[in-house]
C-alpha cells in the first residue's frame, strides 16, 4: 500500500487485470487488495458491540454483512468510512463562496422505460433521467450530494450519468437550457452519498452505482443458466404432440381450487372462472356439479395438509392444482393441459430435498401489514411461497451465484438472481391477456393470487441477462464516485454542513412497507432491516401518523444538518392523503427547512403546476431550502423583532423565482403572495420558538410599505425589474386555480376576482354560487355577503372613488376615461362596488376580521360540547395564532381536542402549532 497520488483504477476494469487503485487517500496494488483493506477494518468495527447497537443496524452475521459489503464504498450496516470519503473527495462549506439557484420542479414520470432504470425494480422509483435535471440545475461537477432515502440508487446513477449522459438525452436538456435563456449546463459526474434503512435497497444501491466488469459478468451469469439447466433442465420437460417428442416449459399455470358454498364440491377456479372466449375471470360462473352461481366472495377456501418440506411435519395450505402448460417445441410456443406424465414428474419433484440455500425462516407474521393475507392461506414460512420446484431452481441458481469467486462480480450476479425471487414464487399471478408472464406480482403487497404462473427460471432471466447487457453498456458507474451505507437517515455518518444537495424520495405514510416488503429478499441474502426507525404509518408495528411524523422529522433534520447553508433538497412525494402531506410539511418545516415551491404534475398538459391548497394523492415535487447561516445568525440578534420578520421575508424573496411563464403566459407564484409568505413567516418563528411579533394585517400593511407588488405578488426592488421587462413579452398573467371550499379558500377567490375588476355584489353572486358547491362539510357555511364585508370594501357613492375602482373603470368604459375621481357619473358607475382594500387599510379590515375570529375562537374554547362538527376554520387559526403568542398551549390543546382529528392532521399550519404546543406543554407529540 502506497501514499496518495499513484495511479487510480480505470472504471469497470476487471479488478484482477489493472493496476494500482486509489481510494481515500490510500494506494493498492489491486481493487481486491483494497477490498481486502477495508473488509479487515470493518470486520474489527463490527466487533464493538457499540458500533452494532446503533440504531437501524440490519439484522444479519457479520460473516453474512462482511460477504456483501464492498468497503469503503458499500457496507451493508452504517458504513464507518463515509467521514473519510466525504472528506477526501467534498469541498468544505465556504461562506465565501457565493451560491444561489430558484427553485426547480422535475417531472418524475420522465424516463421509466429506460434501460438502466428498468434493470433493477424497487417498490417505488424516481427515474434518473428526472433526477439529471434537477441536478444539473442546483450543483456543479464534483458537488457531493445526498439521498438518505435512496432505495434503489437513482439519485446516484442521476449524479453518475451526469457525467456520461446518453448523447440524444443531453442535446434535448441542451435545447431546454438555450430556450430559458440559460447557459448550457454543466456536464460531469457529481458524487453521491447514498442510504437506506434496508439491505435489500442498499445492496441495488450499490450495485447500480460501482464499477464492475460487464463482459465477466455476462459470461458468469450465461454459465450459470446454462448449467443450471443441464442439471434441472428435465423437471422443465413436456411432451410434445405423440409423446415421443420433448416440448420445454415456459411456465405452468396453477389454480386455487375451491369448495362450492351449496354442494361442497371442488371448483377448480380457472377451469371454471375464465371465459375461454374472452380469457378474462368472469365475475359469475356455474358450479360444475350443482349449477349454484358462484362467485370468487361466496367460494369457500380449501386448505390442503401436505407435508412441509423443510420440518417433513404436517402442513396445511391452499390447494393449487396445474391448469395448464405453455411450452417452446422448435421455435413455436404451444398450450396444453398437464397429463399424467406432467403430474409424475411434479410429484417425483415434490419428493426432491430443498437445496440449501432455500431460506426456511418464518415471516414476522404478526408485526407485518399483509401477514394477513399470508398465514390464513397458510404461508408463514419463506419456502412456502415456492412450489417445489421453483425452489429447486431458485435454490439452485443462488448456490450457483454464491459460489462465483470474484467479489464484485458476484455481487453483480446476485444484483441479477434475486430478480427471480418474487417472479418465482407464488406471489407471481397468471395474467391470460399478458404477452408475457414474467414478475406478473402485485407491487407493494404479498397476494398470492387464485391463478398462480410458475415460470421456469431461463423464461425470466434469459431477456433480463440480455438487456442487462444493454442497460450497462454505457459505463456510467466511477471507482470513487459514489458511497452507500445501510442504517436510519437519522444517524447518516456524515459530517455537518458537507452536503451541497440533496435530492430524496422518502417514505410516504401507510402505502408501501418497504422493511416487510424487503423481507422475502433479505431472506436470501440472510441480512435483514432493522424495521424500528422505518419512517411509515403501520397499525401492525404500532406506528401511528405522529410516530411517522415524528421519525420523518429526526431524519429530515439530519438532512438539515448535513447540507450546506444556502443550499437545496428537492422531495418528491408520493402524496397519499392530506394528513400525510401536512405531516411531512411539519417534519419539514420543523427540521429547519423552508418551503419555496410545491408543484404537481399536471398530467394533461405533461407540466407541473402549484399546489396552493391541499393536495390530495398525487406526486409533489417540494422545494426547500436551508436559510443560509447570515440569516439564522442574524435571526438569533433580531428574533422576535419587526426587523425578523423583513429579514426572513427579504431572505425568503430572494430565493424565488422573479417570473415564470407558462404556455405564453405569466405565471402567478403562490409563494410572492401575501397570504403564504405570512405562513412561512409564521412558520419560521414557530420553529424556532420565537414569537411572531406582527399581527396579519400590520404584515400586509408592511410587506405594501417595504416591497413592490405586482399582479398580487412581492418581489425585492432587484427582482421587480426583472418582472416589469419580462411581463411585457408576455399575453396575459394566468392566475393560480383555487377550488372554494372553505371560508380561506374562498377569501382567495373573491381577492383574484376584485383585484384588478371592482364589481358589486350582483355581479360576483352567480359566480360565486357555481364556485363553492365542493364546500367542506365541517366548516361553517358563510354567505357572500359576510365574506365580502369583512374583507373587502364598498364603495357607497359619497366622496371620491378610490383608486382601485377609478382604475378599473377608466381603463375599461371608454367614456369614463380621463374623469376626475369625483364626477358624478364616475361616483354612479363605482356606487356598490367591492374592492381590495389598499395596504394601508387592510391592516384595519384584517384587524376587525381578527377580533370577530378571536370572538369565535373563545366561544368554541367556552363550549360545553365535546366535539364540534361545524366551525370556521379560520378562526381556529386565528385562535391557535393568538395562543401560540399569549404561550397559552392549553388554549390550543383544548381547542383541537373539539375538532375532527382529520381537519387537524390535514391542516400544515394548526398542526404546527398542535404538535409545537403538546411539546411545549411536556406532552409528546
Ligand atoms: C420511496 S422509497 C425510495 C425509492 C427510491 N427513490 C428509488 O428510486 O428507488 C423510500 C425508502 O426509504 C427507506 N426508509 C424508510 N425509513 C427509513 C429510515 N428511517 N432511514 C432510511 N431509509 C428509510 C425505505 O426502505 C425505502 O427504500
Amino acid at each position: 500500500m502506497t501514499k496518495p497520488g499513484s495511479q487510480s483504477a480505470s472504471l469497470f476494469a476487471n479488478s484482477e487485470v489493472t493496476g494500482a487503485v486509489e481510494c481515500l487517500g490510500l494506494t493498492f496494488p489491486s481493487e481486491d487488495a483494497r477490498r481486502a483493506h477495508f473488509l479487515e477494518q470493518l470486520r474489527e468495527k463490527l466487533k464493538e458491540p457499540e458500533f452494532r447497537r446503533t440504531e437501524g443496524f440490519p439484522k444479519g452475521s457479520d460473516e453474512d454483512i462482511l460477504r456483501l459489503s464492498d468497503p469503503p464504498y458499500f457496507t451493508l450496516c452504517p458504513n464507518p468510512f463515509m467521514e473519510d470519503f466525504i472528506r477526501c473527495y467534498g469541498k468544505a462549506y465556504d461562506p465565501a463562496v457565493p451560491y444561489a439557484r430558484k427553485p426547480f420542479a422535475v417531472d418524475v414520470s420522465e424516463g421509466k422505460t429506460d434501460p438502466i432504470y428498468t434493470a433493477h425494480s424497487y417498490h417505488t422509483k424516481v427515474p434518473h433521467k428526472a433526477i439529471m435535471r434537477a441536478i444539473l440545475h442546483y450543483t456543479e461537477p464534483g458537488d457531493v450530494m445526498l439521498d438518505g432515502f435512496a432505495g434503489s440508487g437513482m439519485t446516484g446513477v442521476a449524479a453518475q450519468l451526469c457525467g456520461a449522459p446518453d448523447p440524444d438525452y443531453k442535446k434535448v436538456v441542451d435545447e431546454e437550457w438555450r430556450a430559458a435563456g440559460e447557459a448550457p449546463p454543466k456536464w460531469g459526474a457529481r458524487r453521491a452519498v447514498l442510504g437506506d434503512l434496508s439491505p435489500a435497497a442498499t445492496f441495488i444501491e450499490a450495485n447500480y452505482n460501482t464499477p464492475f466488469d460487464l463482459a465477466a459478468f455476462q459470461k458468469a451469469a450465461q454459465r450459470i443458466l446454462d448449467e443450471l439447466k443441464s442439471e434441472i433442465g428435465w423437471m422443465y420437460e413436456t411432451s410434445h404432440d405423440d409423446g415421443a417428442k420433448k416440448g420445454f416449459i415456459n411456465y405452468t399455470v396453477w389454480s386455487e381450487v375451491f369448495s362450492c358454498p351449496h354442494c361442497g364440491s371442488e371448483v377448480v377456479f380457472l377451469q371454471e372462472a375464465l371465459d375461454p372466449r374472452t380469457d378474462r375471470v368472469r365475475e359469475q360462473f356455474p358450479c360444475p356439479h350443482c349449477s349454484a352461481e358462484l362467485t370468487k366472495d361466496n367460494l369457500k377456501r380449501r386448505m390442503e395438509t401436505m407435508i412441509d418440506p423443510a420440518t417433513r411435519a404436517p402442513w396445511e395450505r391452499v390447494r393449487f392444482i396445474p391448469v395448464l402448460i405453455n411450452y417452446t417445441f422448435g421455435a413455436k410456443k404451444h398450450e396444453k393441459k398437464p397429463d399424467l406424465q406432467d403430474l409424475a414428474l411434479l410429484s417425483r419433484i415434490a419428493d426432491l430435498p430443498l437445496p440449501g440455500t432455500v431460506p426456511l425462516n418464518h415471516f414476522p407474521i404478526a408485526e407485518m401489514y399483509h401477514g394477513s393475507r399470508l398465514a390464513p392461506k397458510g404461508f408463514t414460512r419463506i419456502h412456502h411461497m415456492y412450489l417445489p420446484r421453483a425452489a429447486s431452481a431458485m435454490g439452485r441458481l443462488w448456490e450457483k451465484a454464491q459460489a462465483v469467486k470474484d467479489s464484485r462480480t458476484r455481487n453483480m450476479i446476485l444484483f441479477f438472481t434475486e430478480q427471480a425471487v418474487w417472479g418465482l414464487s407464488l406471489l407471481n399471478r397468471y395474467g391470460p391477456l399478458h404477452f408475457s408472464q414474467v414478475n406478473r406480482y402485485l407491487n407493494g403487497v404479498y397476494y398470492v393470487a387464485s391463478q398462480h404462473s410458475e415460470c421456469s427460471p431461463w423464461y425470466i432471466l434469459d431477456g433480463k441477462l440480455k438487456r442487462l447487457g444493454g442497460s450497462f453498456k454505457r459505463h456510467f458507474a466511477g471507482s470513487e464516485t459514489v458511497a452507500v451505507t445501510t442504517g436510519s437517515a437519522a444517524l447518516l455518518p456524515i459530517p455537518n454542513e458537507s452536503i451541497d444537495y440533496i435530492f430524496t424520495d422518502p417514505p410516504f405514510g401507510e402505502n408501501i412497507f418497504y422493511a416487510d416488503l424487503n423481507f422475502l429478499v433479505e431472506s436470501w441474502h440472510k441480512v435483514f432491516t432493522d424495521s424500528k426507525p422505518e419512517a411509515i404509518v403501520d397499525q401492525a408495528k404500532d406506528k401511528d401518523l405522529h410516530a411517522y411524523q415524528r421519525l420523518m422529522q429526526v431524519c429530515l433534520k439530519k438532512f438539515y444538518d448535513l447540507l450546506k447553508p444556502g443550499r437545496w433538497m428537492t422531495m418528491v412525494f408520493h402524496n397519499s392523503s392530506n394528513s400525510v402531506w401536512a405531516a411531512i410539511q411539519e417534519a419539514l418545516t420543523g427540521a429547519g427547512f423552508v418551503v419555496a415551491d410545491v408543484r404537481t404534475l399536471d398530467k394533461q398538459q405533461g407540466s407541473y403546476r402549484q399546489v396552493t391548497s391541499t393536495a390530495v394523492k398525487q406526486d409533489l415535487v417540494i422545494s426547500a431550502y436551508k436559510p443560509n447561516g447570515g440569516l439564522e445568525k442574524r435571526f438569533e440578534l433580531e428574533k422576535g423583532t419587526d426587523e425578523g420578520v423583513w429579514d426572513f421575508v427579504r431572505t425568503h424573496l430572494r430565493q424565488l423565482p422573479a417570473f415564470v411563464t407558462k404556455d405564453g403566459n405569466v405565471e402567478v407564484i403562490a409563494e410572492r403572495q401575501p397570504y403564504l409568505l405570512f405562513d412561512r413567516m409564521v412558520a419560521f418563528h414557530v420553529q424556532r420558538s420565537v414569537t411572531v411579533p406582527v399581527a396579519v394585517g400590520e404584515f400586509f400593511a408592511g410587506l405594501s410599505q417595504r416591497f413592490p407588488e405586482r399582479d398580487g405578488m412581492y418581489f425585492l426592488p432587484e427582482q421587480v425589474a426583472e418582472y416589469d421587462q419580462k411581463r411585457m413579452t408576455a399575453s396575459e398573467v394566468r392566475q393560480l386555480e383555487i377550488f372554494v371550499r372553505n371560508e380561506k379558500s374562498a377569501i382567495q377567490w373573491l381577492r383574484q376576482q376584485l383585484q384588478d375588476k371592482p364589481q358589486t355584489f350582483q355581479e360576483i353572486h352567480s359566480q360565486f354560487m357555481r364556485e363553492i358547491a365542493g364546500w367542506e362539510k365541517h366548516e361553517s357555511p358563510m354567505e357572500l355577503r359576510d365574506l365580502l364585508e369583512q374583507n373587502f370594501l364598498l364603495y357607497d357613492g359619497q366622496g371620491e372613488v378610490p383608486s382601485q375602482i377609478h382604475r378599473y373603470l377608466s381603463t375599461n368604459f371608454h367614456d369614463l376615461r380621463k374623469l376626475p375621481k369625483d364626477a358624478p357619473v364616475l361616483r354612479a358607475k363605482a356606487k356598490d362596488r367591492y374592492f381590495v382594500p389598499d395596504p394601508a387599510k387592510e391592516a384595519d379590515v384584517q384587524k376587525g376580521r381578527e377580533k370577530a375570529l378571536l370572538r369565535e375562537f373563545a366561544e368554541y374554547r367556552e363550549l360545553k360540547q365535546k366535539k364540534l362538527k361545524v366551525f370556521r376554520l379560520e378562526a381556529i387559526r386565528a385562535g391557535f395564532r393568538w395562543a401560540w403568542q399569549q404561550n397559552n398551549y392549553s388554549a390550543i390543546l383544548d381547542v383541537a381536542e373539539k375538532i375532527p382529528e382529520d381537519v387537524l392532521q390535514e391542516d400544515a399550519m394548526l398542526l404546527m402549532w398542535y404538535t409545537n404546543s403538546l411539546m411545549r406543554a411536556g406532552r409528546q407529540a
